[in-house]
């Protein structure tokens, strides 16, 4: 039995709610790579996934990126080649944002991470407390999970926190999620769910060629997720990180507006067809699968 079982959950690693068939996949490591390679890889099943999506309505997810800045460099993620200075959304940014989804009457899910490291900001708390008030939004975000105390892990539950997704970047968990995990009640299980990535993660993408990854070509697209960056810029996706595909600055405009553009409508609407012909698109490892990422 490996270490990280002793500490973690089984059923919490990649998920709690995997359907037994689901889990006799993942067992078969031949099994789990066929029906990846064709259930996310492939462009012709994705085509079939979103042509039917009404991608004009509002988008279903955000994610709100309030800190840039990360205490890891992992070899997977373009912010370890990234020497710019970077800075924290501003609260004025952040109310900004909320107050324009209290006029959409938007009560979807909100995720408080983008790139960086979401528990650097001691704002994180407040932001969740003014969430839940203003919109009662399903609140969650992505962590390394290594400023994860257990005093800190409570105090954003109590803040109304929904879902953490701690991913493991080492081969073991560190000692804070050891001693979160030997610490929270069997209650407490229901706000977490732990994945571990490593360097050769199948489910990595390639970030547009900003990082090297040896996967299997996921189609990481997600039509109905609006992303906003820390300097307030509306990137086309979440690979796309140094903002080369911007449709506007939430500082400077509406978010909804943005969303409108007829270039964004444009793009979503050609990339539930399957029509991925923008640049960054080409160089996505999911979309255009070519001799040269063949693993
Ligand atoms: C970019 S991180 C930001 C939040 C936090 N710092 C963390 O590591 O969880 C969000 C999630 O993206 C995953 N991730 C990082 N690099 C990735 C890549 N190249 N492809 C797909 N997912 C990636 C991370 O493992 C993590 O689960
Ligand atoms: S994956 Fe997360 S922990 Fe690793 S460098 Fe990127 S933001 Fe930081």
């Amino acid at each position: 039995m490996k270490k990280n079982q002793n500490v973690v959950p089984k059923e919490l690693i990649q998920g709690k709610k995997s359907s037994w068939l689901r889990s006799i996949i993942k067992s078969n490591k031949t099994l789990h790579r066929f029906f990846y390679k064709l259930l996310r890889c492939n462009r012709y099943v994705w085509i079939l996934r979103n042509f039917w999506k009404d991608t004009d309505k509002l988008f279903s997810y955000i994610s709100i990126e309030t800190c840039p800045i990360c205490n890891r460099k992992c070899s997977f993620c373009p912010i370890s080649q990234d020497k710019t200075p970077k800075r924290l959304m501003t609260n004025e940014l952040f109310d900004k944002i909320i107050r324009e989804l209290k006029e959409l009457d938007y009560r979807q899910e909100i995720i408080l991470s983008l790139y960086g490291e979401p528990l650097l900001d001691k704002r994180l708390e407040k932001f969740t407390k003014k969430i839940k008030v203003e919109l009662g939004s399903r609140v969650t975000f992505f962590t390394n999970g290594d400023f994860l105390t257990t005093k800190r892990f409570r105090k954003l539950v109590s803040a109304g926190v929904d879902l953490i997704v701690v991913t493991q970047h080492d081969p073991e968990p560190s000692e804070t999620i050891k001693n979160l995990f030997s610490q929270i009640s069997s209650a407490e299980w229901k706000y977490i769910s732990y994945k571990t990535i490593k360097e050769d993660s199948q489910i990595l993408t390639n970030r547009a060629e900003l990082v090297k990854v040896s996967t299997l070509h996921p189609i990481s697209c997600i039509l109905s997720l609006v992303i906003v960056r820390a300097d307030g810029s509306v990137p086309i996706c979440c690979n796309d990180y140094y903002n080369e595909v911007n449709f506007g600055n939430v500082n400077q405009k509406k978010l909804i507006n943005i969303w409108n553009s007829p270039f964004y409508r444009r793009i979503r609407n050609k990339l539930k067809r399957g029509i991925f012909n923008l640049a960054i698109c080409k160089r996505c490892r999911g979309v255009l699968p070519s001799k040269k990422y063949e693993a």
